[in-house]
């Protein structure tokens, strides 16, 4: 099979490797997917100055997160399932992304547990976080953060109660997965994946399983979950949280500017320009649209990133013109990891990588630090 040139072509080989109802819960957004559809769209409007006779050589993708070095300004997102994408996913992902010299932050529902991470990784990651009602569970696991030497919490704020994915219902992805026709042909056709799946534990919640009384088996871990997703979180829960946690502190799922405003308040140390990849409100903005305002609203008070339709290095360049200090990518990795496992995620962040580099020459920049809005052609 040909190397993957671009984030599409490991989208592609995804398709053909991960069993379609998981493959779908990648690839899909809430209700009519526009906004999923937006997140990307809205980047191809965004046009690039093009500069010529600038010295480009010794060029330099460095950067900071959360003053954190960083090989390039980009970080992979949390991401639930995925040790579904491929067996043991949220483990290689973490690897690739430490190898390379980005953070990589584990969602709270993920397949790998915190304790399986810090077990194959040796500098820190970060850990998402989702509010559950069980606030003991939620103590829990900020507990195991800490013990795991987790540098920064993400403090995920858009999914108090879930938004509806059509394919997924349609496809009968649940937990426990029901063994129809159509799941067992699904996973029949994708036999390396399956042979994969075979060789490992870890095929279920495991940083809830086995953490929470009276959840052990898949059936008793379903309801637990969709039930816990709590629909009162407050801004105070924000402040309880901090308290709890103690370090480094990203507030994820901020798109409006009355939100910016608020998040500055809790003393976070970060927010995430975000729309949780469209999965969420459909009919909301993209998030590269809401960008700019938003940095401009809190200015230097809160590091501001950002997450949603990132598809390649230009992309990442765009948005750092328009204020971020750094951005997420969801999609983009599990693609790579779907696609060829580790290698797959480390081919993910080396087109990026690439593409950002030959950009921003082209741009007439040699680093990543110096990048701006006068970069940019505005309309
Ligand atoms: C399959 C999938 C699962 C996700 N699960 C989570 C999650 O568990 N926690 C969370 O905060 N965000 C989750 N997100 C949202 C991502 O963190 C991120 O906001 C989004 O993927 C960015 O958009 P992109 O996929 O276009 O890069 C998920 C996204 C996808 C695609």
């Amino acid at each position: 099979m040909a190397e993957p040139l671009t984030i599409d072509d490991l989208k592609r080989m995804a398709r053909r490797r991960v069993p379609k109802m998981f493959f779908d819960y990648a690839d899909s957004g809430s209700w009519t997917e526009g906004t999923y559809r937006a997140n990307e769209a809205d980047f191809a409007d965004i046009k690039l100055r093009q500069r010529v006779l600038v010295d480009m050589t010794n060029r330099s993708l460095k950067s900071t997160m959360l003053g954190e070095e960083v090989a390039m300004p980009v970080a992979l997102a949390p991401t639930g399932l995925t040790g579904m994408q491929h067996a043991d996913g949220e483990m290689l992902a973490a690897q690739a992304a430490e190898e390379f010299g980005v953070p990589f932050t584990l969602s709270t529902m993920s397949i790998c547990s915190i304790e399986d991470v810090a077990s194959v990784t040796k500098k820190p990651f970060w850990f998402q976080l989702y509010v559950m009602r069980d606030r003991g569970f939620v103590e829990s696991l900020i507990e195991r953060a800490k013990a795991a030497n987790c540098s920064a919490l993400v403090l995920t704020l858009d999914l108090q109660i879930l938004g509806q994915r059509h394919k997924d219902l349609r496809n009968g992805l649940s937990a426990p997965p029901k063994f129809t026709a159509k799941h067992i042909w699904q996973m029949a056709t994708r036999p390396a994946w399956c042979m994969g799946m075979l060789g490992t534990k870890r095929h279920t919640f495991r940083n809830i399983a086995g953490h929470v009384k009276g959840v052990g088996d898949l059936s008793s871990l379903s309801s637990w979950t969709a039930d816990q997703f709590d629909p009162q979180l407050s801004w105070d829960d924000v402040e309880w949280i901090r308290q709890r946690w103690g370090g480094k502190l990203i507030l994820k799922g901020i798109l409006d500017r009355e939100d910016a405003e608020l998040a500055t308040r809790t003393g976070a140390d970060a927010l995430i320009v975000s729309n949780h990849g469209g999965r969420q409100l459909d009919g909301a903005p993209s998030s590269i649209s809401m960008l700019e305002d938003i940095a401009n609203a809190v200015g230097d008070r809160i590091e501001v990133f950002m997450d949603g339709g990132v598809r390649s290095g230009q992309d990442v360049l765009k948005a750092l013109c328009l204020g971020a200090k750094g951005v997420f990518i969801g999609r983009p990795f599990l693609y790579g990891l779907g696609a060829q496992g580790k290698k797959g995620v480390t081919a993910t962040l080396n087109i990026i990588a690439k593409e950002l580099d030959t950009t921003m020459a082209l741009c007439g920049r040699r680093d990543i630090k110096d990048v701006g809005k006068d970069m940019l052609h505005r309309g």
